[in-house]
C-alpha cells in the first residue's frame, strides 16, 4: 500500500466534515472488496487500523488531535463513526488476537469441547420435556376468581344501575379541597379527626387545601361529578379508600365504598329513604326491612345512619347483630346547600358557570361499606382476609 498523506481539513462546520468523513467511508466501502481473501482482509486492516501508519491513526493525528477544542466534539463523532464502520466490515473482535494465537491443536480441541457442551444442553432439554408417563395426571393451572369484594361492589353497582344512576370515579389520591374543605369540613374541624389518613410528603409550600392524601372516602368524586355536570345527576361512585386506623377484625386502613348521589327538582327525603329502601330489598332480598336514625355528616343536613333487619335472623335478635334484630349499613342524608355553593364558587374559580342554584334544586347521598358487606354477605369474619391474598381463601369464591 502506498504511503498515505491525510490532507489538511479545509474547515470545521457540520457540512464540511461531513463531507470530508463521506469520502473517507466511501472509500472504506470502495476498499472492502480486498476482504475475500486472508491476504487481502490482513492488507485492509493494516491499511486502516494499523497502529503507526494505519490512516485512523494519521486522520486522528490530523484532524482530531489538532482540532480547536470547541470542535473537537463534532471531529471526534465523526471519527469514531467511521472506526465503528471499519471494525464491522473486518469483524473486529476482541477475542481475535487471542484466538490467532491459538495454535492448530487448541482450535480444534475448543471446537470439539463448544459442540459438545452445546449437545448436552440440547439433551437435557429434550429429557426434561419428554412425557414418560403419559397416565400421570397434567400439572393443574391454578384458575383466578373475582374476588369477593370486587364482585360485591359490582352487584351493588348493579342495583343502582338498574335504577337508572350511572357510574362515577375519581382519584385515591386527592387534595384536601376535595376531600374536606369543599364537603364543608373546614380546615381544623374536629370531624376531620375521624378521618385521619396517609398524606404525601413535601407539601408544606402549597397551600393547604391543595396538598395530597389518600382519600378517607368516595365523597370528593360528589363534588368532582358536580363540577363535570350540571344537574340533574344520579350516580354512584365505587372504589377504594384509606384511613388511619389499626387493623382488626373488622378494620383495615384499606377498604371500600360506594358513595351515590342524586340531584334534581323536587328531591326530598323520602327519595332518598325510598331508594334505599328499594336498594337493600333489591340486594339483600325483598324481605329486608330498613330504618333511619338522626346521624351527622359534614356535607348533608340532614344526616342519617341506615340499619336493615338482620339478614341472619330476620329480625329476632342473634349474636351477628348483637341481639338487637338490626346491623348498621349506611351513611346518608340531604346533600348541605353548602356543598352545592362550594361547587359553584370553585366553578367560577375554574372559569366555568355556576350551574347549580340552591333555590331551585336538592338532592341526597349515600356512602357504604362494601367490605362489611361482602363480609356479611359470604360470612367472612376476618376483614384482613379480604387482603391477604391468601388462595387457600380466594379459591374458596371460584
Ligand atoms: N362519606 C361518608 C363516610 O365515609 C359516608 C356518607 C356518604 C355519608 C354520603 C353521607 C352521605 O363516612
Amino acid at each position: 500500500m502506498t504511503e498515505y498523506i491525510i490532507p489538511k481539513l479545509p474547515g470545521y462546520d457540520s457540512s464540511t466534515l461531513d463531507a470530508e468523513f463521506q469520502k473517507l467511508a466511501a472509500q472504506v466501502e470502495e476498499e472492502s472488496v480486498m476482504l475475500a481473501t486472508d491476504d487481502g482482509r490482513e492488507a485492509f486492516r493494516l491499511h486502516w487500523l494499523g497502529r503507526k501508519q494505519g490512516r485512523l491513526k494519521l486522520i486522528s493525528d490530523a484532524w482530531l488531535k489538532t482540532a480547536p477544542n470547541d470542535k473537537k466534539g463534532a471531529v471526534g463523532q465523526r471519527f469514531n463513526e467511521l472506526k465503528v464502520q471499519i471494525e464491522a466490515r473486518i469483524g473486529v473482535s476482541k477475542l481475535r488476537p487471542i484466538v490467532d494465537r491459538l495454535s492448530q491443536v487448541e482450535k480444534e480441541h475448543f471446537k470439539t469441547q463448544a459442540i459438545e457442551i452445546h449437545r448436552e444442553k440440547q439433551t437435557e432439554l429434550v429429557e426434561a420435556r419428554r412425557i414418560r408417563d403419559i397416565t400421570l395426571p397434567g400439572v393443574a393451572q391454578r384458575i383466578g376468581a373475582e374476588h369477593p369484594l370486587i364482585r360485591t361492589m359490582a352487584e351493588i353497582v348493579t342495583v343502582f344501575e338498574r335504577m337508572g344512576y350511572s357510574v362515577g370515579l375519581g382519584p385515591e389520591v386527592e387534595s384536601d379541597f376535595y376531600n374536606f374543605e369543599a364537603l364543608n369540613f373546614p380546615p381544623n374541624h374536629p370531624a376531620r379527626d375521624t378521618q385521619d389518613t396517609l398524606v404525601v410528603a413535601g407539601q408544606d409550600a402549597k397551600p393547604g387545601r391543595d396538598r395530597l392524601l389518600m382519600r378517607t372516602h368516595t365523597s370528593p368524586v360528589q363534588i368532582r361529578s358536580m363540577l363535570d355536570q350540571a344537574p340533574p345527576l344520579r350516580l354512584v361512585i365505587p372504589g377504594k379508600v384509606h384511613r388511619n386506623d389499626a387493623a382488626d377484625a373488622t378494620h383495615s386502613p384499606v377498604f371500600h365504598q360506594v358513595e351515590g348521589l342524586c340531584v334534581d327538582t323536587n328531591i326530598t327525603f323520602s327519595d332518598l329513604k325510598g331508594t334505599l329502601d328499594h336498594a337493600m330489598k333489591a340486594f339483600f332480598g325483598s324481605s329486608v326491612k330498613t330504618r333511619f336514625f338522626p346521624s351527622f355528616f359534614p356535607f348533608t343536613e340532614p344526616s342519617a345512619d341506615v340499619q336493615i333487619s338482620c339478614i341472619f335472623c330476620g329480625g329476632n335478635g342473634c349474636r351477628k347483630c348483637k341481639h338487637s334484630g338490626w346491623i348498621e349499613l349506611l351513611g346518608c342524608g340531604m346533600v348541605d346547600p353548602a356543598v352545592f355553593e362550594a361547587v359553584n364558587k370553585r366553578s367560577i374559580e375554574l372559569g366555568r358557570e355556576p350551574v347549580y342554584d340552591t333555590r331551585r334544586i336538592s338532592g341526597f347521598a349515600f356512602g357504604m361499606g362494601v367490605d362489611r358487606i361482602a363480609m356479611m354477605k359470604y360470612g367472612i369474619s376476618d376483614i384482613g382476609l379480604l387482603y391477604s391474598g391468601d388462595m387457600r381463601f380466594l379459591e374458596q369464591f371460584a
